[in-house]
């Protein structure tokens, strides 16, 4: 491609750290839509004969066939895709395929292609990620009244309902539906026209290229164009965001799934048996789900680091931003498929979990704020009383419902009968009643409320 200045081929270990083609060639569909549209913007402003780019038009798309089918062969000496597809392009044309690289340079293609493939990804994230939402909606809905306990320090706190508890994730993968819309909204701007770095003098229409390929605008500094990998960055820290979420909620499978809490049953379909200890059943898709967080996050380091010290504009260091990319995207999408899968898929056992909810003294809350309720103590001291009601209860070895009239009156003689109404669990948590809180009606509603708006989008 650049012969002219050029006298012998370069060294094999050149052609090997330079070629990005192994990676890159996923950008295939992108590269031909951008061309595409930037043929059509040369020939209605008469930069390029209209019978020549109608035969670079059919070439393209005779390209964009070949590449769906498997049968565009690649090659490494041509480096990437963007030299791949130009190449093929003058096999089957000529001499005219030369036309097409007017007033454009790899710089504003590779970012106009990247922009198109991550802005897809995008938007196939953000389907997936409603359609876990709507999986966990509908198993809180299920299970809205199931009592469990809630965690701080992972030691029992309060009891919650499971239903709840999956509202939570609920809202957190809204949160990170909104990061990825927000990064699409600001990464879709086109830097095609922004040539090499400075802009072209050829008269284009970077307005009409820009709409061609759906973007709402056309950048409007042709050195950032070139330079920018923000929309990248910012669509990996989603990414992280989400798997950190993703891998939170595994974890809690991954305990949740073991004998000791026995919370969840996973089915044959999610777990794994061990090629030795014939009693086990593992939870390797939560585990994968888990770990393969690390991969993400480790994306999204490598470009900060690839990018931090890079000067403008365009340097090959930039090439680098793809197979993080394309990996951290693909690992996501996998982790939100098997997540989904595992949410439908698992048992609760309402027992073991109503017993653990009943466990730890996870009403003590309850009876001091009855005391404050009811005595009119302050709520220090409604704390005060209520730890040494605990300790009575845990030297007797009893649970606080058991605990004896009696006994709590010897720490506080005014407490009454009344008590024990506060003391179960489900009276516990249908008490929950404030905005947020966990009474099972709350989640009942809030629910729905999620159903009925994912059904929307
Ligand atoms: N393969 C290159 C990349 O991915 C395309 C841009 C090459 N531009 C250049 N000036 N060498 O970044």
């Amino acid at each position: 491609m650049w012969g002219g200045r050029f006298s012998s081929a370069p060294a094999a270990i050149m052609e090997e750290i330079n070629a990005s083609i192994e990676f890159d060639k996923r950008l295939g569909p992108q590269d031909v839509r951008g061309s595409l549209a930037h043929v059509a913007m040369l020939a209605e402003a008469g930069i390029v004969e209209k019978a020549d780019a109608a035969r670079i038009a059919e070439g393209l798309r005779q390209i964009a066939g070949e590449i769906e089918n498997g049968e565009f062969q690649f090659s490494r000496a041509l480096e990437d895709i963007h030299m791949n597809v130009e190449s093929r392009l003058a096999d089957l044309i000529g001499p005219t395929a030369g036309r097409l690289h007017t007033a454009r340079s790899r710089n504003d293609q590779v970012a106009t292609d990247m922009r198109l493939w991550v802005r897809d990804a995008v938007d196939d994230l953000d389907g997936q990620l409603a359609a876990l939402q709507h999986a966990l909606a509908t198993r809180a809905l299920e299970f809205a009244g199931a009592v469990m306990p809630g965690f701080t320090h992972l030691q029992s706190a309060q009891p919650v309902t499971f239903g709840h508890h999956l509202l939570a994730y609920v809202e957190m993968f809204g949160r990170d539906r909104s990061r990825f819309i927000d990064a699409r909204r600001r990464m879709n701007e086109c830097p095609l026209g922004a040539a090499a770095l400075a802009g072209t003098s050829f008269p284009i229409d970077r307005h009409q290229t820009a709409a061609a390929l759906g973007f709402d605008r056309p950048t409007a500094n042709s050195l950032d164009s070139v330079s920018d990998r923000d929309f990248v960055l910012e669509t990996l820290s989603a990414a992280a965001i989400c798997a950190v979420h993703l891998s939170r909620f595994a974890e809690e499978i991954v305990l949740w799934a073991t004998p000791q809490f026995g919370f969840v049953r996973l089915s044959d379909a999610f777990s794994t048996g061990s090629s030795i200890m014939p009693q086990k059943r593992n939870p390797d898709a939560a585990e994968l789900v888990r770990g393969k967080a690390g991969r993400v996050i480790g994306a999204l380091n490598g470009l900060l680091i690839v990018m931090k010290g890079l000067p403008l504009t365009y340097s090959k260091d930039m090439q680098e931003d793809k197979e993080g990319a394309f990996d951290a995207i693909q690992t996501l999408s996998l982790c939100l498929a098997a997540m989904t899968g595992m949410v439908q898929d698992l048992t609760p056992n309402l027992p073991a979990m109503r017993k653990a909810a009943g466990s730890g003294y996870a009403t003590a809350t309850d009876l001091a704020d009855w005391l404050v309720r009811v005595l009119g103590l302050p709520f220090r001291e409604a704390h005060h009383v209520t730890g040494r009601i605990v300790g009575l209860a845990s030297e007797k070895g009893v649970g606080l419902e058991k605990l004896s009239l009696e006994a709590m009156q010897s720490v506080e003689p005014r407490i009454t009968q009344e008590i024990f109404t506060v003391l179960g669990v489900e009276k516990s948590v249908r008490s929950r009643v404030s905005f947020g809180g966990t009474a099972p009606a709350n989640v009942r509603r809030e629910a729905r409320r999620w159903l009925r708006k994912l059904e929307r989008n």
